[in-house]
């Protein structure tokens, strides 16, 4: 069985992040959602509720799983026995970045990473944006799921 993990901020979740992780559970057997906990980062979202949102956004789908990681991603990766990493990719400036992290955590415990293209409707979403966007009372209603949304208005009432 082959294990894939979608690694990221999530802070919050966008339409993007969806629709990787639905595509990458319709590819690999099973997957493993970890929202990265960093102690510098002051996160709009709690680790708890980045995952009660992923888990609101997806389908309930068995061979999906969340959890938080802290530290370097390549040791959750091995402790978990995960075999490989799926990142999505929006643009030639995300590849440039995740090429360098993919190298490096392939380098440094042997941990493969696979790239998908974003889908062109969400390949200018970012969850900064949605955060930007929404504090300064725009809508993202388009963005992101509507448990997200729903969240972000409550949030910033
Ligand atoms: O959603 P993001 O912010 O693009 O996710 C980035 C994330 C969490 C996957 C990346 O920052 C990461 O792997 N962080 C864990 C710390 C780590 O392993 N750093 C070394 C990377 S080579």
């Amino acid at each position: 069985m082959t294990t894939a993990l979608c690694p990221g901020s999530y802070d919050p979740p966008t339409n993007g992040h969806v629709d990787v992780i639905a595509r990458t559970a319709a590819m690999f057997e099973r997957v493993v959602v970890s929202v990265v906990e960093n102690p510098s980062k002051n996160p709009m979202f709690t680790s708890t509720e980045r995952i009660e949102l992923l888990r609101a956004s997806l389908p309930d789908t068995p061979n999906v799983e969340y959890d938080v990681f802290t530290g370097l991603l390549v040791d959750h990766v091995v402790d978990r026995g995960i075999d490989v990493v799926v990142k999505g990719l929006r643009t030639s400036s995300d590849f440039d970045y995740e090429l360098q992290m993919a190298q490096m955590n392939a380098t440094i415990r042997g941990v493969e990473t696979v790239f998908i293209p974003t889908s062109p409707a969400w390949s200018f979403v970012s969850s900064t944006l949605v955060r930007e966007v929404a504090r300064l009372g725009g809508s993202v209603d388009e963005l992101v799921p509507a448990p997200v949304a729903a969240a972000l208005k409550e949030k910033l009432s």
